[in-house]
């Protein structure tokens, strides 16, 4: 007889437009070993960033259900456009499920800036989002933003681009115009940019603080399974399933080059 899982036992529902949301992934690996993750990558449609806040939201629905479907018991929306066109969305459309979403990470800048000038990178939708305002007039006060949405990048990114001439040429249009005007933190306000973290480094210098959210993600992912009492108490490592809307082998590769692990990739379709 096969037994039902309990919710613990459960995965958690990861998505992102594509492979950005392994960095979130690696975050939560590291902090919740032993959880079983299902992670969708929705590559058929990579990149949300150009795409209208409707659209963004009927494909986080879309792959919501699929989650649920697999019995998630959190859903982590591991992706900055995604959240800014849906998050609010989703927690009406599915007011029963807990989900963890991402902002660009300004009040950590903001509280650490000592030229009180902080860049952030991001897609076109997230900086136009309601999200992105309201991460501003909460945090921002008394620091200069300045944004750069990096087009292009994103692709780079899914082809595996970490370190090619044209991956420098699109992050050094956006960062040169920000050094220019003394930033000393950059923040990554796309889950894909973590990534290229060495080659923003190398453009930027050392003396440029670059923040990754992903482990404050992670923190948060775990902090409310602790109070929701959903942790995984098994001790085994947990297994982690990926699904993408595109190519299988594409996911694959991404897999091998951008974490290091040999997964297998399921292609759905709905
Ligand atoms: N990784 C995504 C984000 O955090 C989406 C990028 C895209 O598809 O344009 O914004």
């Amino acid at each position: 007889m096969r037994l039902k899982m309990t919710a613990n036992t459960n995965p958690i529902g990861v998505f992102d437009s594509g492979v950005g949301g392994l960095s979130v992934l690696r975050a939560m690996r590291e902090q919740m070993p032993h959880e079983h993750v299902i992670y969708f990558g929705d590559q058929g449609h990579v990149p949300y960033g150009p795409r209208s806040m409707a659209e963004i939201q009927k494909f986080s629905e879309d792959i919501t259900r699929f989650l649920l479907e697999h019995n998630s018991k959190l859903i982590v929306v591991a992706c900055n456009t995604a959240s800014a066109a849906a998050l609010k969305y989703l927690r009406e459309k599915f007011p029963a499920v807990p989900f963890v979403g991402m902002e660009p990470a300004v009040k950590p800048a903001a509280e650490s800036t000592k030229t009180g000038r902080v860049g952030v990178l991001a897609t076109p939708a997230t900086f136009q989002g309601a999200l992105y305002a309201s991460v501003v007039e909460r945090f921002g006060a008394g620091v200069e933003l300045f944004q750069h949405t990096c087009p292009g990048l994103v692709n780079q990114i899914e082809n595996g681009e970490l370190n090619t001439r044209s991956t420098r040429a699109i992050l050094e249009d956006a960062l040169y115009p920000m050094l220019e005007k003394n930033i000393d933190t950059v923040v990554l306000g796309c889950t894909h940019y973590p990534f290229v973290i060495p080659l923003i480094q190398d453009i930027a210098g050392k003396n440029v603080r670059v923040i990754d959210p992903a482990p404050a993600v992670a923190r948060q992912a775990k902090r409310l399974l602790e109070s929701r009492g959903l942790v995984n108490t098994a001790s085994a490592s947990g297994e982690i399933r990926f699904f993408t809307s595109g190519e299988a082998r594409a996911m694959k590769s991404a897999l091998q080059k951008l974490l290091g692990i040999d997964g297998e990739v399921e292609k759905v379709t709905w």
